[in-house]
């Protein structure tokens, strides 16, 4: 196959690419979950290789900071954050990892490029064979992409200071000439997107997709309460990744940008994501702020109640929240939108509340829409509850 995707293991999305209609967005680049994504926000020139290739490790500091605009260059100044090291691998490095990036090792596509499952040594971080130290996942910028190179960047910039339970953690990263690389911790168990929608795939159980609810909200949660608050702008069930033991983590930060500061309530921009996720006023004006992220959080809650995608239909403009708004509104209707998958096996309590912090989430309108500091204590009781009622059922059992 050589060190490019196979076309045909490209799985097809229901997603497809949107311009806004909107003048004040004519910037706009709208992509699907597999097509090329191109940002048009204030993200300038990607830092010069030669610039990323001389060190070993790479800090924000060893970055062109100016070249990233100002999407990032106060968050990477903040305090709070502190600069974490990063594997340089060399293309051949990563060539040896994933065995010339061959189609045995190919993982899946996106928008930036193709995904291989690659092996490192757990403590040198050096290349090794199939079998021989830890998995990791690589992803491979696709040549053609100049955008995704900014992107690349701003993955590299944010990921390289984040770390927390619920965000992937970012190894290391490859800039050798044209090419662009990401190496990341591997998650067992892919996207939650292949787990929710692909045929033949065990459903997930109702308890499985609380615990998913409640680390995306802990993801969430950890990016808007940093100083320098980060909006993620790419919220999604092709997003999230799941390890061995259903854990979720939030991937992707190539669209993140730093969030409004002083009492400005959202930031400017070009209008990036996927059709069916973004917030309304977001596709409109170009308004970004937390609550854009809360809505696509709206979204990704319906998709865990429903099983249904975002955007069933490409050549439909008909989303998943259009379908189920209605139900949602009507407390005798809530539970129809549920996952047919489910059996019936679900708490109607647990999911009655997510239904109905979904229903919040969508608020047309960002003001109306609860903070991240809201939902996730609510999330929490609803699994708390859950832990002392099998407590009680255990002691009931025991007598
Ligand atoms: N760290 C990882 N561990 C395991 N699998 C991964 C990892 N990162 C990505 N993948 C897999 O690779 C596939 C492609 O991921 P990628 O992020 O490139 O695209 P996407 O999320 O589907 O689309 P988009 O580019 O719009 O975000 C995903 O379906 C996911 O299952
Ligand atoms: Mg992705």
């Amino acid at each position: 196959m050589g060190n490019h995707c196979v076309g045909s293991a490209k799985s097809s999305n229901a997603s497809s690419p949107f311009v806004s209609k909107n003048p004040q967005s004519s910037t706009s680049n709208w992509s699907s979950n597999k097509s090329t994504k191109t940002t048009s926000t204030s993200l300038g020139n990607s830092v010069p290789a030669s610039k990323t290739e001389a060190s070993s490790t790479v800090s924000l500091e060893s970055f062109d900071l100016d070249s990233l605009g100002t999407a990032t260059k106060k968050f990477s100044k903040s305090k709070e954050l502190s600069a974490v090291g990063l594997k340089s691998f060399s293309l051949n490095d990563l060539k040896i990892a994933t065995s010339h990036f061959s189609s045995n090792s190919f993982i899946g596509e996106g928008g930036f490029g193709c995904v291989f499952k690659g092996w490192i040594d757990e403590h040198t971080l050096a290349p090794s064979k199939p079998g021989i130290g830890v998995v990791v996942a690589v992803k491979k910028l696709k040549k053609e992409s100049s955008q995704g190179h900014k992107e690349w960047l701003a993955e590299v910039t944010y990921l390289s200071q984040l770390r927390h339970p619920n965000l992937v953690k970012l190894i290391g990263y490859c800039s050798e000439a044209n090419n662009k690389l990401l190496v990341y911790e591997y998650m067992h168990r892919g996207s939650l997107e292949n787990h929710l929608f692909r045929r033949g795939v065990q459903p997930i159980p109702w308890p499985t997709r609380l615990n998913i609810a409640i680390n995306i909200a802990r993801g969430l949660s950890h990016l808007h309460g940093l100083e320098t608050q980060v909006i993620y702008r790419d919220l999604k069930a092709s997003n999230v990744l799941l390890d061995l033991n259903f854990h979720a983590k939030l991937s992707d930060f190539g669209l993140a940008r730093n969030g409004p500061t002083g009492d400005k309530s959202h930031v400017s921009t070009g209008v990036v994501g996927t059709q069916g996720y973004a917030a309304p006023e977001y596709i409109a004006r170009g308004h970004l702020s937390s609550k854009s992220d809360i809505y696509s959080l709206g979204v990704v809650f319906l998709e865990l109640l429903s099983g249904k995608r975002a955007l069933e239909d490409r050549r439909s403009d008909k989303t998943l929240v259009d379908w189920a708004k209605p139900f949602l509104k009507d407390k005798r209707k809530i539970l129809r939108i549920m996952d047919i998958r489910l059996e019936g096996q679900y708490s109607k309590k647990e999911a009655q509340t997510i239904a109905s912090l979904a229903l919040q989430c969508l608020h047309s309108d960002p003001k109306n829409r609860p903070k991240i500091t809201d939902i996730l204590p609510t999330l929490e009781q609803l699994q708390a509850c859950k832990a002392n009622n099998n407590h009680r059922n255990l002691r009931l059992d025991h007598h």
